[in-house]
């Protein structure tokens, strides 16, 4: 690995880096592309994550996870990438979006009964805040929290979730005050096990095949007071804070992605021959791989940025939503370019499922939408820049 001297790296991040990267060319790699045709969820290799301490990389270990920084669990999400997008998806769910939350507005006694399983990878953690009318407009959910006796009642419909139908808990965001707009939005800790929560269809989707995603039914489920993550009408702030959080580990999935793709072309482009001499040989080849390189090794400098920025805010408080953006924006698109690339370099074979990069080609397609579209980073970059927010 290149530091560029920019980044502390340690002795445990090389391990980490390490220890991740053996075990996504080990175990990993060899089943991607049955898992990816199948779209079954790769229960086994995730618990063995979970063994090895991937599932809750910053959560402390008196929680269940490795305690670890934000950088170590960039590199690790990027090594694992590397070798699949879907083991990468579930794994960066889990880590960003699930524990973050937990972490940073969790009481004690959520942290003991929601946040140990899911860290230390006995359970599998999910995020919902989408809605078949509210995807980028977040803030205009339909579904509602009710005042019950000393809890809630929950009813409404949720898309896109990702690791839906294997979670055993979520974190829910939903209405328990449409007066108040977004101002009105509430977290919960939601148990899939109890009765109200109902697994809905799941996605045929392009690509990321074998990270399940599916829609999530509430009806009248139960929440107790004590479920609530923060107060009443907390939740969109809840819900942004940890997507900032969520969009690095994008950042670093797209960066393991290409990789991925730029390495298997580097190799393609040494061997394959046509018109007498090797392909890299041609002007037209070579330009393409130092667009691809060049662009890589922007994106990894802007997702180790981010990371050190979500660091430092672990002490400051302050927010890192710019270099968040940022790194998701550039890093996403990074992942498209290269792959589409990838595909064309290596002509007929590039356009086959005997060969990856056909797989990393729809893998790095959601890149672009999911934790907030490449349009919606725009806007968060832009509002910011001008100081409209
Ligand atoms: N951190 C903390 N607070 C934030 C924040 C952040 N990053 N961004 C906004 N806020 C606060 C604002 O300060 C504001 O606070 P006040 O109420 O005190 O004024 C409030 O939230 C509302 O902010 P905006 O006025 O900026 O809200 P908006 O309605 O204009 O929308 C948005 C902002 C950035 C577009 C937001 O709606 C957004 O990010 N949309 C994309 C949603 C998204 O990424 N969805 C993906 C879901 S997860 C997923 O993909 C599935 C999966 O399982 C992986």
């Amino acid at each position: 690995m290149s530091d560029h001297g920019l980044f502390p790296f340690t002795e445990e991040h090389e391990m980490i880096r390490q220890a991740a990267r053996d075990f996504a060319r080990n175990e990993i790699a060899p089943i991607a592309a049955e898992f990816d045709e199948s779209g079954e969820f790769p229960r086994k290799t995730i618990q063995k994550m979970g063994e090895m301490g991937f599932m809750g990389i910053e959560v402390p270990e008196q929680y269940g996870g490795a305690g670890m920084d934000t950088l170590a669990y960039v590199l690790a999400l990027e090594e694992i990438c590397k070798a699949d997008a879907s083991h990468g998806t579930i794994m960066s769910v889990n880590n960003s979006l699930y524990a973050n939350g937990l972490l940073r507005f969790g009481t004690e006694e959520q942290k003991q009964k929601y946040l140990r399983p899911v860290a230390s990878g006995k359970a599998v953690g999910a995020y919902s805040l989408t809605e078949p009318m509210s995807g980028s407009d977040a803030g205009t959910m339909r579904s509602r929290a009710i005042h019950d006796g000393d809890g809630y009642i929950i009813n409404g419909r949720k898309s896109w979730v990702t690791s839906g139908p294997v979670a055993d808990y979520l974190v829910l965001f939903t209405m328990t005050d449409p007066d108040k707009a977004h101002r009105g939005i509430t977290a919960f800790m939601i148990d899939a096990g109890k009765p109200g929560y109902v697994r809905g269809k799941k996605e045929p989707k392009l690509g990321i095949r074998a990270s399940a995603t599916c829609e999530i039914v509430f009806e009248d489920y139960r929440a107790d007071v004590t479920d609530r993550l923060g107060g009443e009408g907390d939740g969109f702030k809840i819900a942004m804070t940890v997507l900032d959080a969520g969009r690095i580990g994008i950042g670093a999935q797209a960066l393991g992605i290409a990789e991925a793709a730029y390495e298997a072309s580097l190799e393609y482009a040494r061997t394959r021959e046509a018109f007498g001499q090797k392909i890299g040989q041609f002007q037209g080849i070579s330009f393409q791989l130092a667009d691809m390189k060049t662009r890589i090794e922007a994106s990894r400098l802007l997702v180790y940025q981010a990371a050190q920025a979500k660091e430092r805010a672990k002490k400051t408080g302050e927010r890192f939503t710019l270099e968040a953006s940022i790194a998701k924006l550039f890093a996403s698109e990074t992942a498209c370019f290269v792959t589409d690339a990838a595909v064309q370099i290596h002509g007929g074979m590039g356009y086959s499922k005997e060969v990856p990069v056909e797989r990393y080609y729809r893998d790095a397609r959601i890149t672009r939408i999911y934790e907030g579209t490449s349009e919606i980073q725009r806007m968060v970059i832009a509002r910011s820049e001008l100081g409209l927010r």
